[in-house]
């Protein structure tokens, strides 16, 4: 008798990913068979980084953390999650809270989800950590100069200050 498989998916723009999204992620992998990571994006909408590029970037950190055979990235261009996890044979989706205010803004797209076609949305809670780490907040500190090594992977740290820090 064959067993159902457990998919979870950890969607996101990733636009970079983090050393917070990594940790969600392999936690999130330890917890289902397999993990879809969606990155979502829209394409009339221009991201620091080229969809490419982020699903690169997960995809090195996710084979540096061993999780290759657990872990896959795919791209989505303005698709519902809930039709991505259809599509993908998920019915779990897995998110990570840094406190009160992701939990704000995550709730309603979860009742949100479940309405629209029953899926689940697992909340771990974030690394302590990184509590402080988010894409937007780690591109601003590179753009004024400032350090991210050890809150993004050593690749996404080197192509921020390519792409967001001013020359000279
Ligand atoms: O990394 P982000 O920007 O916090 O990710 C948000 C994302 C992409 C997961 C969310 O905006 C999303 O699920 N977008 C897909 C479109 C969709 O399903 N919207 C309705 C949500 S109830």
């Amino acid at each position: 008798m064959s067993e159902r498989v457990r998919r979870a998916v950890c969607p996101g723009s990733y636009d970079p990913v983090t050393l917070g999204h990594l940790d969600v992620i392999g936690r999130a992998a330890a917890l289902h068979d397999e993990v879809v990571v969606a990155v979502l994006h829209n394409p009339a909408k221009a991201g620091t980084f080229t969809v490419a590029e982020r699903v690169g970037f997960v995809e090195h950190a996710v084979a540096a953390a061993g999780l290759a055979g657990r872990v896959r990235v795919e791209a989505f261009a303005d698709r519902l999650l809930v039709d991505v996890c259809r599509d993908v044979g998920a019915d779990v989706v897995v998110k990570g809270l840094r406190g009160g205010t992701d939990f704000a803004y995550e709730l309603p797209m979860a009742l949100m989800n479940r309405h629209l076609t029953g899926v689940e949305t697992v909340f771990l809670p974030g690394e302590p950590s990184f509590g402080h780490v988010s894409s937007s907040l780690v591109k601003e500190v590179v753009r004024y100069g400032g350090d991210v090594g050890g809150l993004v992977p050593d690749e996404v740290r080197d192509a921020l200050v390519d792409r967001v820090r001013p020359p000279g």
